[in-house]
C-alpha cells in the first residue's frame, strides 16, 4: 500500500466493483448507552394516561423486528397516512424545485425510512450538477439505513465514496453538532439540504425543542432544511377521532408500534390492550397517543432488557408512539419558536368532502431565520 493511499480510499474500488451490496455505516455513539437509556424510560411510575413508562421515537425503530415491521406498515393499504405519502412524494417535491435547482446542495437525510424520497431527492439533485453530489442517510436503525439506501440509489451511480451513511440518533445537540461537524469535513462549505420527512417531527414528546436544537445545530445560510409535516384544517373532537382511527385501521401498523416492546419486554402483546387514544393538544395540533395499557385485570411483572423485572401494574400504560397533525396556527408557531424561516411551501390535501376531515400533507423549506455571524473585522493596520 502507498503512503496517502490507505485501506478507506481502496475500499471505493471494493464497494464500486465487487458485485455485492456492501454498505458502509459510521457508528455516531455507544448503543449501550442508548440501550440503557431505553430501560430507563420502561422503569417509569404508573400512568394511566399513557404518561408514565414509554418507548420514545428513536426506539420504535431500533432493532430489527421494527425495521422489518416499519418497512411493512410503509405498504399497507389500510395505513394510507405514510403510503399515500411515500407514493405522492414526487409530485409533491417537483413542486419546491425551482427553490432548489442549480444551486450545488449535497444531501443528508435524518431518516431514511424506505428510501423512497431520499431517491426521488437525490435524481434531482444529481441533474445538471457540475461537482459530485455527496450523501449522508442518518438513522438509528442500522438495518434501515441498509434498506433505505438499496432503494435510495437505485440506478443513481453515484459514487461509492460519496454515500456516507451514518448511524446515529439525531434528537440530541451533542450528535446533531458531531453530525455537523462531520458534513462540513466532507462537503466543506458548500450547501446542504438537510430533510426530515414522513412527519417524523409529529413523534418527538418536544416537535418544537427539536425543530429548534436541529436548525440551531445544523443550518449554516447557505443550507436549507426540507420539513414534511402531517396537517389538519380543523381542531375539533371528530377530526381527531378519524386521525386516530387512520393508524387503528392497519394491522401492519399495529404490528409495528407493538414490536419495540415485545422486542424488549417479556410482555405477552394483546392488540386489544392497544389503543388509539385522540386529543387536541391546545391550539396547535391533533395528537394521537398510542398506547398498551394493562387491561388483564390483575397485576403484571415485566422482564427488561437487563434482565431487571418491573411491576406493571392494572390500568398501567406504556406509551408506544405519538404522532400528530398540525393546524396552520400550529404550523406558524412552531417555526417561529424554532427560528426556522419559511422559503417555499407546498400544501397538499386540505380539499375533503363535506363532513370528512381536511387532513393533508405539507412539504416546507426552510431556512434558519437566525441572523448569520458578521463578518470577522479586519486586523488593524499596523502603519496607521
Ligand atoms: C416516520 S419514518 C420516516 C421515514 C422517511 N423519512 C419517509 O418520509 O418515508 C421515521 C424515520 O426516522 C428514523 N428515526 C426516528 N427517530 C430517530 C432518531 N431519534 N434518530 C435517528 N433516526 C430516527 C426511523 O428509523 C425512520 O427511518
Amino acid at each position: 500500500m502507498t503512503e496517502g493511499e490507505g485501506a478507506l480510499h481502496r475500499l471505493d474500488g471494493v464497494l464500486s466493483t465487487s458485485g455485492y451490496f456492501w454498505t458502509l455505516c459510521l457508528v455516531g455513539e455507544d448503543q449501550s448507552e442508548k440501550f440503557s437509556r431505553l430501560t430507563s424510560e420502561l422503569r417509569a411510575p404508573f400512568s394511566a394516561t399513557g404518561d408514565g413508562k414509554r418507548i420514545s421515537s428513536g426506539f420504535s425503530y431500533w432493532g430489527v423486528e421494527s425495521t422489518v415491521a416499519w418497512l411493512h406498515a410503509c405498504s399497507d393499504l389500510f395505513y394510507p397516512v405514510m403510503r399515500a405519502s411515500i407514493e405522492s412524494f414526487p409530485h409533491r417535491w417537483s413542486q419546491l424545485l425551482p427553490s432548489v435547482t442549480g444551486q450545488g446542495f449535497h444531501y443528508v437525510s435524518l431518516g431514511t425510512g424506505t428510501g423512497h424520497k431520499d431517491h426521488t431527492v437525490l435524481e434531482t439533485l444529481q441533474r445538471g450538477r457540475a461537482g459530485e453530489l455527496c450523501y449522508v442517510p442518518v438513522d438509528v436503525s442500522p438495518e434501515m439505513l441498509r434498506q433505505g439506501q438499496r432503494e435510495a440509489l437505485r440506478g443513481l451511480g453515484l459514487r461509492a465514496s460519496n454515500v456516507v451513511p451514518v448511524q446515529l440518533d439525531f434528537a440530541g445537540a451533542r450528535n446533531a453538532r458531531r453530525l455537523r461537524r462531520l458534513v462540513e469535513e466532507l462537503v466543506g462549505d458548500e450547501p446542504v439540504l438537510y430533510a426530515l420527512a414522513g412527519n417524523t417531527l409529529a413523534n418527538f414528546e418536544s416537535d418544537t425543542g427539536l425543530l429548534a436544537m436541529l436548525v440551531r445545530e445544523l443550518l449554516r445560510p447557505q443550507d436549507r432544511f426540507l420539513l414534511e409535516v402531517a396537517t389538519t384544517g380543523a381542531l375539533d373532537e371528530p377530526s381527531a377521532l378519524a386521525a386516530a382511527q387512520e393508524y387503528q385501521a392497519s394491522p401492519r401498523f399495529g404490528e409495528f408500534v407493538t414490536s419495540a416492546v415485545m422486542q424488549y419486554t417479556d410482555l405477552h402483546i394483546d392488540m386489544d390492550s392497544v389503543s388509539f387514544e385522540p386529543a387536541v393538544e391546545d391550539d396547535r395540533a391533533l395528537m394521537v397517543k398510542v398506547v398498551y395499557r394493562n387491561r388483564t385485570g390483575a397485576p403484571l411483572r415485566l422482564t427488561l432488557p437487563d434482565r431487571s423485572r418491573i411491576d406493571f401494574p392494572e390500568s398501567d400504560t406504556i406509551r408506544l408512539l405519538i404522532t400528530r397533525k398540525y393546524a396552520e396556527q400550529g404550523l406558524v408557531k412552531l417555526l417561529g419558536d424554532a427560528r426556522a424561516q419559511e422559503v417555499d411551501r407546498y400544501r397538499s390535501g386540505s380539499h375533503a368532502g363535506y363532513g370528512e376531515p381536511r387532513f393533508g400533507m405539507d412539504l416546507m423549506l426552510l431556512r434558519s431565520a437566525a441572523p448569520a455571524p458578521a463578518a470577522a473585522p479586519p486586523p488593524p493596520n499596523p502603519f496607521t
